[in-house]
């Protein structure tokens, strides 16, 4: 981009940002949404205030704050030199935006990574009584790129020693040369106890690599991972590595998440798992013949957990890029593109399959909780509108239990609009499968690869089907047998979602409880003690 069209984007973009805040969307005006209320703006999902923002980055706890950081262009709402954003949380879902964190510098972009907290001070970045905070990212060296070179991506440490406010970057970076090979790139860093060291998990084009360090400034390689393990129709990218217990007893097992693109299951971007072992030094996968998908929609890529979190809480915490490689820059926002996922807890559960990685949504989602309408036990056949309730679905919680009956084929929950636009989310009994079905759900003429149906097997057995969604303006996400089965999808209805209806194709299943529950914005700015 030359700097006449950055200087016009950085006037124009603000304009239509300021006039979409004030703009009433047609068929919007009885909608609530006191902030952010931008046509398509999710309300209480994370989004960057304004331009590109792509994965969640240096995800770590400290001092009862939840750092963000996501990659960022602050020029522009398509993808370009990356900077690292920032935001922090008390409580996961409201979040005070803070001045961007890492900026390009003469090694190149700011690409992704992790930061964790160094206590000890092994770094010697710190102090003993003032530890430093550190992150390690990706150097993507734009120069080298275009010079046809492929040794271009290296790792780069930052760090702070003010709570994450200011950082530094570390005088002798980088901290990781590249060894010529092109993809190098995403390194989660956490410390081994059993092993006294600093691991780094690394992408490196169609594996994972582990690197060793006492210090976190000299790394030395450990062992390799993947080449003929998962999925890989793509570039392995994102990786992350951490023990879970399995059904919450005394048996550990290691989870690695990795995300590939393209090669995901319906095409792009996906994350793909992996349960095993892991010594400190070598990852031995428990199930060598098996793909597993973290989440079987299409827009939860680049996810990673957070460091840090205390042992008294003990959860391990998740969240991912709530978009797409295949559509993410031409989606139709204006002022900003993309929002993350919600926080997710992940949970290792022994299933008819195997120990399976469960997702749930984290219990802080009990901040936003407004009115609640419960529906009664009833039959559905064909199509029944809920109507007496006294809020709008677009931004709501549902949850459902159906009793699968012989004759039920296909049963769910639909939003819909005044246009005949909506977004289906179900089950179909002869695949067995939970879906989501956005073929008819608005505006989707910016990407061939964007309509379809997504379908989640189900693993668990039994008649009763449940269903836990969050629906929020332009996404849903669907937690369903208990996080057995996970879908995330993005929409953009022309008009706004505000009818809800359940539905039995074919067939009549009984809709055991219901409850649909509004949920509050979170704003953009509040940061509240909720
Ligand atoms: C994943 C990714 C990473 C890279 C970053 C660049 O979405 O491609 O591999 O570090 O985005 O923005």
């Amino acid at each position: 981009m030359n700097n006449l069209t950055r200087i016009l984007l950085l006037f124009i973009i603000p304009l239509f940002y300021n006039s979409c805040k004030k703009e009433t969307v047609p068929g919007d005006e009885n909608l609530s949404l006191t902030k952010n209320s931008e046509k398509h703006r999710p309300q209480f999902h994370f989004t960057p205030p304004e331009m590109w923002m792509n994965d969640p980055n240096g995800m770590v706890y400290l001092n009862g704050e939840y750092h963000l950081f996501y990659q960022h262009y602050p020029d522009s709402t398509i993808w370009g030199p990356m900077h690292w954003g920032h935001a922090v949380s008390k409580h996961l879902l409201e979040w005070e935006h803070l001045p961007i964190a890492l900026y390009p510098d003469s090694l190149g972009y700011i690409f992704s990574g992790s930061a964790v907290f160094d206590e000890r001070n092994t770094s010697g970045l710190g102090s003993k009584e003032n530890p430093p905070l550190v992150a390690i990212y990706t150097y993507h060296n734009v120069k080298g790129e275009k010079a046809g070179e492929i040794d271009y991506q290296t790792q780069g440490i930052a760090y702070s020693v003010d709570s994450g406010r200011n950082w530094e970057k570390y005088q002798d970076n980088p901290v990781l040369d590249n060894p010529g090979i092109k993809d190098f790139r995403d390194p989660k860093v956490f410390w081994h106890d059993e092993t006294s060291k600093w691991v780094m998990i690394l992408a490196v084009d169609d594996h994972v690599e582990m690197f060793g360090s006492k210090n976190l400034k000299s790394w030395y390689k450990l062992s390799e991972f993947g080449k003929t393990a998962g999925a890989h129709g793509g570039v392995w990218e994102c990786p992350d590595l951490f023990p879970l217990p399995v059904d919450d007893k005394d048996l550990q097992k290691w989870v690695m998440l990795l995300s590939i693109n393209p090669g995901g299951l319906y095409g792009g971007s996906a994350t793909q798992y992996f349960v095993g072992d892991f010594d400190g030094e070598t990852f031995k996968n428990d199930n060598p013949d098996q793909t597993l998908w973290l989440d079987y929609g299409k827009d939860n890529y680049a996810g990673v957990t957070w460091s840090n979190i205390p042992e008294s809480d003990g959860r391990r915490i998740f969240m991912g890029w709530m978009s797409n490689w295949q559509y993410a820059q031409a989606v139709p926002t204006i002022a900003w593109r993309s929002a993350m996922t919600l926080p997710r807890s992940l949970h290792l559960k022994t299933t008819n399959d195997g120990i399976r990685l469960v997702s749930l949504p984290v219990k802080e989602i009990n901040g936003i909780r407004n009115e609640t309408h419960d529906l009664q036990e009833q039959k559905i056949t064909g199509k029944i509108e809920v109507t007496d309730m006294s809020f709008e679905v677009t931004t709501s919680e549902m949850i459902f239990e159906f009793e699968l009956t012989e004759n039920a084929s296909e049963f769910g929950v639909e939003l819909f609009n005044g246009l005949g636009q909506s977004i289906s989310v179900g089950f179909n009994a002869s695949r067995n499968s939970f879906y989501v079905d956005r073929t008819n759900s608005g505006n989707h003429n910016f990407s061939e690869d964007f309509g379809g149906i997504h379908y989640a097997p189900r693993i668990s057995r039994g008649n009763t089907i449940k269903m836990h969604l969050f629906f929020d303006v332009a996404s849903v996400e669907l937690f369903a047998d208990d996080g057995t089965a996970v879908i995330t999808d993005i929409f953009f209805p022309d008009e706004l979602y505000k009818g809800v209806r359940l539905f039995s194709n074919m067939g009549t299943v009984k809709l055991k409880s219901g409850k649909i529950t509004e949920l509050n914005s979170i704003g953009l700015n509040s940061l509240t003690d909720k």
